[in-house]
């Protein structure tokens, strides 16, 4: 489903992504695992098309996502949550999980409608509507950043250390809002980095490693 070939990356005239190839099935849940400054904000990056190659080609299905500029991704049903969350401060949360939406100009009647699937998937955002962005704790941040990620990304969902720094408490309720997408929407493909691959507890059904921008397959679970 997803597809990256011969992907090379380089930042600062410093090769940063290293000959990445690898496959991202439909219906899975793949997690990157790497130390930091392993790579794996630069992957995630890449893929939603925010940074460039240098060599290589992304594919997402019939799709050559490579080929086409970044904001022209998330029409593609691709969510991401960035590690540092971006949730915009003097909008509620309702406005900051409906902005991606809009951006990609969709109707009001499906933003509704994908709003509710939204809500079901993580409902402890429902008490959270009406709050402003600024008012939000790191841990909640983290789950309106998921839920953002969800309004869009319906194919392919991209979640940059969504454990790190979340209370175990909060890292459950992550855990079971993963498990309820599955459910609910059961072909999905889910990335998930992590430095700590223990956070990530059962929740891949597949581990890369990613090291010094090199990544290979570790297990099959
Ligand atoms: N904008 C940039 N310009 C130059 N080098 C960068 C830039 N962003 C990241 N790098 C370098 O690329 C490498 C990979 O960084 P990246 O953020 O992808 O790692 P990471 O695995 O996400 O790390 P972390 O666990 O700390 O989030 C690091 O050596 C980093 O210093
Ligand atoms: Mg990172």
């Amino acid at each position: 489903m997803l597809k990256l070939t011969g992907v090379n990356v380089d930042l600062a005239g410093n090769r940063i992504l290293r000959d990445v190839n690898c496959t991202f099935e439909k219906g899975t849940t793949v997690g990157i695992v790497g130390r930091n400054g392993a790579g794996k904000t630069t992957l995630l990056r890449t893929i939603m098309g925010l940074i460039k190659l240098q060599a290589g080609e992304i594919r997402l299905d019939e799709v050559i996502l490579s080929s086409l500029p970044g904001h022209a991704r998330a029409g593609y049903q691709i969510g991401y949550s960035p590690e540092d969350r971006i949730i915009f401060p003097t909008m509620s949360v309702e406005e900051n999980l409906r902005l991606p939406c809009h951006a990609i100009k969709q109707s009001r009647q499906s933003i509704d409608h994908r709003l509710e699937v939204v809500l079901e998937v993580v409902p402890d955002l429902v008490p959270m509507l009406k709050r402003s962005g600024s008012a939000l704790s790191g841990g909640q941040g983290k789950m309106v950043a998921l839920g953002r990620a969800l309004m869009v990304g319906t194919r392919l969902l991209l979640l940059d250390e969504p454990f790190q720094g979340l209370a175990p408490k909060l890292g459950l309720i992550y855990t079971d809002a993963l498990s309820r997408l599955k459910t609910l929407q059961p072909d999905i493909c889910v990335v998930i980095t992590e430095s700590n691959i223990k956070l990530l507890g059962n929740i891949p059904d597949r581990i890369w490693t990613i090291e010094r921008g090199s990544i290979e397959l570790q297990q099959t679970m």
